[in-house]
């Protein structure tokens, strides 16, 4: 396959669109970091509101459900000073038949300069950036099992602000990798920011085949695979992806592979503990362990907001110099009309 960054980037290396962590490198993910750092620090102030996008417009689809990406997305948005429109797909012409493709022409046709997308489909972004409306900004919030990029660098975030640099860190990503966007990306983006020792740990029927060339370590034992590490991981599971059984039941993956106040110890003591959320109380983690003092889960909430606005912005200000370009270029096939 061609390098996935090769449809992100503009002809002079900046982001234009943002589909996965895959193949963008270390420079650029921390450019990410750099910039998410500065609007934390926005995220603090009385008014939080910067002109960034002022004038441009933002839409968010989601073909799936979401609370924390929908809502961190929205207000990201709004605090870059946006125009937002957040369509419900489930009130919208798309419930009637229209296609996806017809759907997005429209959008597009309103002047839409950036298109925020989750889909249920693997692809759906990296194909609507290529094929549909390569003018637009595309952001993938979460395709099928493939990627979730922002999701991936708001942990990158939380780990870079609570551990510092990533060289010397062990971190265990723990539990449904398989049927995880979010472990994917985040082990491209541990890998390009240095990270020596990432662990996945998990039942063998719950670990992707695509890992064998990923450079990282397996662990079904759940306390080997956490021994000593600074950093735990926990993914909900994915049960709404789970064509067949892959669990003798909830209670079993739970005495296994939850994350409890007793296991954790098998970690530094000074570990962070995250999850992407939706969390399952009792099913992947303990309360104690989800509301604990080492629990970083609230955290990467917030942090969420300052990587979108990173994000939002960096591709934003891309996109505008690629289409610059191509209206200044006769033969460019990219003309805005
Ligand atoms: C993740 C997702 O949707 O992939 N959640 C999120 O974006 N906050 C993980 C999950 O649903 O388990």
């Amino acid at each position: 396959m061609s390098n996935p960054a090769n449809l992100q980037l503009t002809q002079s290396g900046e982001l234009r669109h943002f589909l996965t962590a895959e193949g963008l490198d270390r420079l650029m993910l921390e450019r990410i970091l750099d910039t998410a750092d500065s609007f934390v620090v926005i995220g603090h102030q009385e008014v939080k509101k910067v002109p960034l996008l002022r004038g441009r417009t933002v839409v968010n689809l989601f073909f799936e459900n979401s609370t924390r990406t929908r809502s961190t997305f929205e207000l990201a948005a709004q605090r870059l000073s946006a125009d937002v429109l957040t369509l419900d797909i489930k009130t919208s012409a798309t419930s009637k038949g229209e296609s996806l493709l017809d759907t997005l022409r429209n959008l597009r046709a309103m002047h839409s300069d950036m298109f925020v997308i989750r889909h249920g489909d693997s692809g759906a972004a990296h194909f609507i950036a290529q094929q549909v409306t390569p003018d637009v900004a595309i952001i993938n919030a979460g395709d099928g099992r493939h990627a979730h990029p922002t999701q991936a660098m708001l942990d990158m975030l939380t780990i870079r602000r609570h551990k510092g640099k990533f060289e010397p860190l062990s971190v265990a990503i723990v539990g449904d990798i398989m049927h995880s966007r979010v472990a994917r990306d985040q082990i491209h983006a541990l890998k390009t920011l240095g990270c020596k020792d990432i662990r996945l740990v998990g039942p063998n029927t719950l670990m992707p085949n695509y890992i064998d060339s990923m450079g990282v370590s397996i662990h079904t034992d759940m306390n080997q695979g956490i021994d000593g590490v600074d950093v735990v991981i926990m993914l909900r599971l994915q049960t709404e992806r789970m064509a067949a059984a892959f669990l003798p039941s909830a209670g079993e993956y739970f005495r296994l592979y939850g994350l409890t106040r007793q296991r954790l110890k098998q970690a530094k003591p000074d570990a962070i503990v995250m999850h992407p959320g939706p969390i399952n109380r009792g099913i992947e983690i303990e309360s104690a362990v989800a509301d604990g003092p080492q629990s970083m889960i609230l955290n990467q909430v917030g942090y969420g907001i300052a990587v979108r606005m990173a994000i939002m912005s960096m591709a934003m200000s891309g996109q505008i110099q690629q289409r610059q370009a191509s209206a200044s270029n006769p033969l460019s096939a990219e003309k805005r009309s």
